[in-house]
């Protein structure tokens, strides 16, 4: 079955990149929009490409200490981990007043936010879920400067946190909380 939809794909910077103006009725992303370097610009940037009460549909992570994962992580790194750097917070869309005033002053109306409280599922077993979590920026840069010893020690109380979120039936798996975000282009 033909849905009569185009698809077109582009590779660019979504704070700066030149969209046809009001040229589209809809702009989503799944856990992006919080690296932003400048939200303010970078979503009345994404305004300007919509169509008047075209859709801004968003999913971000709220507060650093909503999220389990996230205490559970830095708390197997201890000293290792690090304030994010701008430009690099997970978190940097969690209050949702904050975010609501950027998206206002964007250009967009009717913000709504929905509390996603969902798991998050690192993998089946234990190495799997460890693997996950060591890709994770964060964790890497963190790792990376910890001497071999501290590192290995490191990653091994990541491995008892990951084993204390595990069971049989469900793998690895621990709480989260985002936020769905809804709003509308200004007309
Ligand atoms: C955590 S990943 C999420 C990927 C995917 N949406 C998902 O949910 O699995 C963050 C994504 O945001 C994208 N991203 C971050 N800043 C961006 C920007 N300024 N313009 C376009 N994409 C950006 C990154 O390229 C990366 O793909």
């Amino acid at each position: 079955m033909s849905w009569g939809l185009t698809v077109r794909y582009e590779l660019g910077d979504a704070q700066v990149h030149r969209f046809e103006p009001a040229g589209f009725d809809v702009a989503i992303s799944r856990f992006g929009t919080m690296f932003f370097s400048d939200p303010a610009a970078a979503f009345a940037n994404i305004a300007a490409a919509l169509r008047p009460q075209a859709r801004l549909v968003l999913l971000v992570w709220q507060p650093h200490e909503h999220n389990e994962w996230a205490r559970a992580i830095d708390a197997a790194l201890g000293d290792a981990a690090r304030p994010p750097q701008p430009g690099a917070d997970p978190f940097s869309l969690g209050d949702a007043e904050a975010t609501a005033g950027i998206l206002q002053g964007a250009g967009f109306d009717c913000t709504r936010f929905e509390d996603v409280h969902e798991p998050v599922h690192y993998g089946q077993d234990l190495d799997a879920a460890l693997a996950v979590v060591r890709g994770f920026q964060d964790t890497s840069a963190a790792l990376a400067s910890l001497s071999d010893g501290e590192a290995a020690r490191t990653v091994e109380r990541l491995r008892e946190m990951l084993a204390a979120h595990y069971s049989d039936e469900r793998g690895v798996v621990l709480d989260s909380r985002s936020w769905l975000i809804t709003a509308r282009r200004r007309r």
